[in-house]
């Protein structure tokens, strides 16, 4: 029988990853104010995301996940809220005419700033002070003052988040997401492309697939659904305090449910199935993401489905794999197989993000484009070979004109990274780089679903 679970039960767990707070009794004021707000998502948007996710689970949904490694207080403008939002869509039109099924549209947004470090302390120049760990621990900037950990940022955290969801809700209800004007927007993005010519043949069918719907009758205009979305938020659950004060009974089905965003994961660094974030996690009734990195065992795997998804219930759990562009093929048949054998339902997403960062030979951590397609790839030949189902994508993604990975069409060089070089945390793909991800992961799906397609060959003799 598994202990009993409760919003703060994760406090008497092992912990990794935690700010020291100089200031306990004001960290303690905060949370509570926070546990007095409003929630930022209802309890039904997360059910109804989760139920999306089954349907991916089941092969008949592909999950889009986006967004900035870290979104950070000053950047908090609603040009960088729009232009992302924009950029997703236009990766989901392409994907949903690619997969011919829905594309399940998740944010890294409204939420997604606390971040885990490799030490909880930076030098420069001889100064030893605490690692920045995201907005709403601390600030970016290099001195005692602004590194000291701060909880009245959860506050600034908080409302910020509450804005950037309220914008996400008019864009995507209100007709900015009117599939019309985004197929526009990514005919504007082909003409302009340096691989034109590649590009242009999947968007042309798009386009008489809409005018034929046209022809039909559906137009957005008499058609809802043509001119609306859902989109989701999701965030790394590692600020354990301002999630659990984010946790509230759900009236209708009586569940714990984190309102702090619909979709939450657990890294790759704070996953121990014994430490404090899974314990937070398990209680919870979110639909769930779990970092898998190449430290992760098959049998440990097992156990954190386990905990985490004990009624395998389909939507529950989202593993994201992050490998490498050279081990995916070394490390992902063994989860897969492993999950298959004991039966669990899963949607399998690859993040071919965080196992591809470099640093460049002008010191800027970045990641080559062309690695990062190499494990999508890689991430698509092993389920082929495994017969199951490459369900999604975990990027981080910006709207802006950024140089921080390099290479996709534009041929982003090493020299070239210092131009506009502005993340807060890991390197993202720039919106050009973007969209083309999503026309060559729409080669990818193609070929996968002519491989499930193909008729069996005759049988001799019979
Ligand atoms: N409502 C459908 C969907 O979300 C179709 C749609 C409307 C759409 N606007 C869109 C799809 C923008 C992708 C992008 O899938
Ligand atoms: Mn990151």
């Amino acid at each position: 029988m598994p202990e009993r679970w409760t919003p703060d039960s994760w406090r008497k767990k092992p912990i990794l990853q935690v700010p020291d707070y100089p200031d306990l009794a004001a960290l303690a004021d905060v949370e509570k104010r926070l546990s007095t707000f409003p929630p930022l998502v209802f309890a039904g948007e997360a059910r109804a995301l989760k139920k999306s996710l089954a349907r991916v689970a089941a092969g008949e949904a592909f999950l889009l996940q986006g967004g900035d490694c870290a979104e950070s207080f000053a950047e908090h403008h609603p040009d960088n809220i729009r232009d992302f939002f924009r950029v997703l869509l236009q990766m989901a039109v392409v994907l949903t005419f690619a997969a011919a099924s829905p594309v399940v549209k998740v944010g890294r947004i409204a939420g997604q700033f606390a971040k885990p470090r490799s030490s909880p302390t930076e030098t420069v120049d001889g100064v030893e002070l605490p690692s920045y760990r995201g907005d709403i621990v601390n600030d970016l900037a290099f001195t005692e003052e602004t590194r000291r950990p701060d909880p009245r940022r959860q506050l600034s955290a908080y409302r910020q988040s509450a804005a950037t969801l309220n914008l996400l809700r008019a864009f995507a209800q209100g007709g900015y997401a009117n599939l019309a004007s985004v197929h526009q927007w990514m005919l504007g993005f082909v003409k302009d492309s340096p691989q034109s010519r590649r590009y242009m043949e999947l968007a042309d069918r798009i386009s008489e697939a809409l005018d034929f719907m046209r022809a039909c009758g559906l137009d957005p205009e008499s058609h809802p659904e043509l001119r609306t979305t859902d989109f989701y938020t999701s965030h790394e659950a590692l600020l354990l305090g301002y999630e659990q004060a984010m946790t509230r009974v759900d009236s209708t089905s009586g569940d714990w449910y984190c309102t702090s965003g619909h979709m939450l994961w657990i890294g790759d660094r704070t996953r121990q199935p014994e430490n404090a974030h899974i314990e937070f996690a398990r209680g919870i009734k979110n639909p769930l993401g779990l970092k898998c990195g190449p430290s992760l065992k098959p049998d440990e795997l097992l156990r954190l489905i386990d905990i985490l998804n004990p009624e395998n219930e389909p939507g529950r759990l989202t593993l994201i794999g992050r490998f490498g562009a050279e081990k995916v093929g070394d490390h992902l048949p063994a989860f897969i197989r492993a999950v298959q054998r004991e039966g669990k339902i899963v949607v399998w997403s690859c993040d071919p993000m965080h196992g591809n960062t470099i640093t460049s030979a002008s010191g800027y951590k970045t990641r080559p484009f062309d690695k990062i397609m190499q494990e999508l790839k890689g991430f698509f030949a092993v389920h082929q070979a495994e017969g199951s189902y490459a369900g999604g994508v975990h990027l981080e993604m910006t709207g802006s004109n950024v140089t921080e990975c390099t290479g996709g069409a534009r041929a982003i060089s090493e020299e070239a990274l210092n131009d506009r070089y502005h993340t807060f945390c890991d390197p993202r793909l720039n919106a050009e780089q973007s969209i083309e991800v999503a026309f060559l992961l729409a080669e990818l799906i193609k070929q996968e679903r002519a491989a499930k397609t193909k008729p069996l060959p005759a049988a001799a003799g019979l």
